[in-house]
């Protein structure tokens, strides 16, 4: 039998497999089109998020709703955005590598049943995961890649900057992520 993305968010709400589900209000699995050809990797829930259970509702979730509207003509509704880990982590600490591990099959679920044909990955640990590299994002972003061997996928992965570090940098990052998004838009009509 198939597990359905529904049935894996359901058992994924109960989890306890690491230290932060004891800080977060709830699971914040992801949400989205389970058949979107694009899927959204980001790295974990922030305040906002833990309250609503949704991923990027916050500052950085608006400005990526914006550009991806601008330059790629979508709506979240029509892709699927997830987290590497599912649990905010207290005082938005980055997440740690035991957390990432433990939290890792949600995401190789959410990859497996989804299927999309690109993954644009936001910032780096979600870029270090799936590419399974210690690079980080400024040199890896810029090109596409096929997916290092997390899971067995067709997926294109695109890596770019998080959000967040546009709302920190500004004009010049913006500019590199508005370029990778148009790839992204390219790779999806191959
Ligand atoms: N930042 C992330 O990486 N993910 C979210 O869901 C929100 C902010």
């Amino acid at each position: 039998m198939t597990l359905t993305l529904g049935a894996v968010a359901a058992e994924a709400a109960g989890c306890t497999n690491c230290g932060l589900a004891q800080g977060r209000t709830q699971v914040v699995f992801g949400m989205g089109n389970p058949d979107a050809d694009l899927m959204f990797v980001g790295e974990g829930p922030g305040a906002e998020e833990d309250k609503q259970g949704l991923p990027f509702v916050g500052r950085s979730g608006k400005l990526l709703d914006r550009l991806v509207a601008e330059e790629m003509g979508l709506t979240r509704d029509l892709c699927y955005i997830a987290n590497v880990v599912k649990c905010r982590p207290p005082d938005n600490r980055d997440p740690k590598p035991d957390e990432i591990a433990a939290c890792r099959p949600w995401l190789e679920q959410q990859v497996e049943l989804i299927a999309p044909k690109v993954i644009i990955t936001l910032g780096n640990f979600s870029s270090k995961l799936l590419l399974d590299t210690t690079t980080g994002i400024t040199k890896l972003r810029g090109q596409s890649y096929p997916m290092g061997d997390m899971i067995t996928t067709s997926a294109v992965v695109i890596p770019t900057y998080h959000p967040a570090a546009i709302l920190r940098g500004g004009g010049l990052q913006e500019a590199q992520m508005r370029s990778d998004l148009v790839r992204a838009r390219i790779a999806m009509s191959r």
